[in-house]
């Protein structure tokens, strides 16, 4: 399972790069509002992020629910890097389905991370509307796409156990039906309790804040256990 940081926090994204626990950064326009990111200095962060860990992919979300402005902006968001892969949720805050756009992108050849999705169903559609853009796409490629499951906003609503049954699901339809170029990214992470239990779910990716990271590296009997030892260390020299 890959692990994301999902932060647009430079120093918390060093830090767990540095540990070998950052495979990818996932951003959305809440991560910005709440550091107080506005207007240009969004772009200016995003490419230092980008800048930070390249290669490895940057999950930038798109600002609007209109089809024609969304395709604008993914356009050009992928323009400013190499490894920054556009957000766009599966559909929009009434409803309509965003899939023409989202099709439309990767037929393109830009790399895709379909988020806000909460059911099996909407994890299935949005695979195959990916799928028939890469089949259809004139410039091919072999990048991968993602669906974010958000198991967090699932569990509030629905519990746990469902949110984990979507994820497991729809990772082992894709696997069935050989969807190999579309990952399950596990998104809106709470704590340490989730990423435990949902980890187990064969999600590709989870994303987490670096607050539930930190977090789930301390025991209480770690920190004892080498108190103790270097404690005993001491009395032997
Ligand atoms: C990740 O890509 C998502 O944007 C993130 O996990 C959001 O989750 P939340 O809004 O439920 O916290």
């Amino acid at each position: 399972m890959k692990l994301f940081i999902d932060s647009a926090n430079l120093e918390e994204i060093k830090k767990y790069l540095d540990q070998g626990l950052c495979d990818g950064v996932t951003t959305n326009p809440t991560t910005f509002f709440k550091l107080g990111i506005k207007g240009n200095d969004i772009k200016k962060r995003v490419l230092e992020i980008a800048t930070l860990i390249n290669p490895l992919p940057l999950s930038v979300e798109v600002t609007s629910e209109n089809p024609e402005e969304i395709m604008k902006q993914a356009r050009e968001f992928s323009s400013w890097a190499d490894n920054i892969v556009v957000k766009v949720t599966v559909t929009d805050s009434r409803g309509n389905s965003l899939l023409a756009a989202i099709h439309q992108l990767v037929k393109d050849g830009i790399t895709v991370n379909v988020t806000m999705v909460m059911t099996f169903n909407q994890a299935i559609l949005t695979a195959k509307s990916i799928a028939a853009g890469m089949r259809e796409s004139a410039i091919g490629g072999l990048r991968k796409h993602c669906i974010s499951i958000f198991a967090g906003r699932i569990s509030e609503e629905y519990g746990v156990e469902t949110a984990f049954g979507i994820i497991r699901d729809a990772v082992e339809w894709l696997k069935i039906h050989e969807f190999e170029y579309v990952e399950i990214l596990i998104a809106s992470i709470r704590n340490p309790e989730n990423i435990e239990y949902f980890s187990k779910a064969g999600g590709h990716i989870m994303t987490v804040p670096p607050e539930a990271l930190s977090k789930s590296l301390v025991s209480s009997r770690t920190k004892e256990g080498v108190a103790q030892f270097m404690e005993d260390a001491k009395k032997s020299q």
